[in-house]
């Protein structure tokens, strides 16, 4: 990356406010995946080791919409990061005025902080300029490792760079490294897999990959709306009529990349244990059924062209594997990309998840801890949170 991190500059002494993304998910009070808390610790352990004044960790949870919501509390993670940290960490009920401010001062020499949830406020979504400021007065330096967040204009993530030396951290490094390199400069083949519920959150990244990629095989509910575009029945199936229109238009520039499958898994209810049947796409859905997962004869398809790619990138499920009939299709890809040689990189979110759940996280070269980030930085978009910071001279 083209940007300063903490390598470049001398943390000794220092108050470092530090930008994370904990935006993990909370169970009666406990955290059930600490993935993005564990993806921050190099990170944390490479600044404790410059011995700063202290670290004052900075983080949204959720969308509390400006208000104050217990169920939207960064407490829960003090336990989780001190575990993984290996040491104390402090907890400020707020993450600016007198409770903050305070609660750092109290820090001993290196101390950790944790401070409360960032969109209590409305002004941290607002980027307003003051919050920003009193954000800024608790370091003297502002490192951003929050790459799930990159891709927003907050306070937390962009306004606090208006008064603070401000660099990234490891885990904004590597994210960066790992998907830009894949769009700019990919080994090839390259082939890009997308997947998830919606075309319409998905046009700019299939626009852009079409430009980029070898292949881009489609999966998942938006390959209803390509189906229909195409003129065949998709029974009960999710479908975005809005988008059919665009659909075809991308069918028709993107016919010789383009693949999608040629067979489905239908059934009669949205439901684990509904009557299923394999179709060819071609003979149409009948009504009453919908499609949900992709057939085992089209992961074949999808294995023939994966088989000489050099890099692949892959975000969103192919079918609703939250239901274990129906997920088949999705740990079928899983499985192909944990045996390929090629560097093989996972966007965040649902696609993320399910590699989890196949247990094969460790057989990925990268996967990416932020979704919608992810997602604009492979349609081309710049982050404004990694704008923000210093250049690398
Ligand atoms: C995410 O989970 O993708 C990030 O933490 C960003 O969250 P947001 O979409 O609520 O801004």
């Amino acid at each position: 990356m083209n940007k300063k991190t903490i390598r470049d500059i001398d943390l000794t002494g220092k108050r470092v406010l530090i930008r994370v993304d904990f935006n993990v998910p909370v169970k009666d009070g406990a955290v059930t995946d600490d993935t993005r808390v564990r993806a921050a610790i190099p990170t944390l352990k490479a600044i404790l080791e410059q011995k700063p004044r202290y670290m004052a960790l900075m983080s949204h949870l959720g969308r509390p919409k400006g208000e104050v919501k217990p169920e939207f509390s960064l407490r829960p993670v003090v336990p989780v990061l001190a575990e993984l940290l290996g040491v104390d960490v402090a907890f400020a009920e707020d993450c600016v005025g007198d409770a903050a401010r305070q609660a750092a001062e109290a820090l001993p020499e290196g101390g950790v902080l944790l401070l409360e949830n960032t969109r209590f406020h409305a002004e941290e979504t607002k980027n307003d300029e003051a919050f920003a400021k009193q954000l800024a007065e608790l370091g003297d330096v502002y490192v951003n490792d929050a790459f799930g967040s990159a891709h927003r204009a907050h306070a937390s993530t962009e306004g606090v760079t208006r008064y603070l030396p401000a660099v990234g951290g490891f885990l904004m490094e590597k994210e960066l490294d790992y998907l830009v390199n894949a769009v700019e400069s990919p080994k090839k083949p390259f082939v890009a897999i997308l997947g998830g519920a919606k075309v319409s959150d998905k046009i700019g990244v299939i626009e852009s990959l079409l430009t980029k990629c070898d292949r881009l095989l489609i999966g998942g509910g938006m390959a209803n709306t390509f189906f229909k575009a195409q003129g065949w029945a998709v029974g009960d199936s999710l479908v975005e009529d809005d988008a059919i229109e665009t659909a075809k238009k991308l069918l028709e520039t993107g016919s010789s990349k383009l693949l999608l499958p040629d067979e489905v898994v239908i059934a009669d209810a949205f439901d684990n244990d509904a009557n299923t049947q394999v179709i060819a796409i071609k003979d149409g859905v009948p009504d009453g059924w919908r499609i949900l997962d992709i057939s085992p004869g089209a992961v074949e398809a999808f294995r023939e062209v994966l088989k000489d790619a050099q890099t692949i990138i892959w975000n969103g499920p192919m079918g609703v594997f939250e239901m274990d009939n129906f997920a088949k299709g999705t740990y079928q890809i899983a499985e192909i990309l944990a045996e390929s040689s090629a560097t093989t990189i996972i966007g965040g979110g649902d696609s993320a998840a399910a590699v989890k759940k196949a247990g094969l996280s460790d057989r990925m070269s990268h996967i990416s801890t932020g979704g919608g980030a992810s997602l604009e930085l492979l349609e081309g978009k710049a982050l404004p949170g990694v704008v923000a910071l210093q250049d690398r001279d």
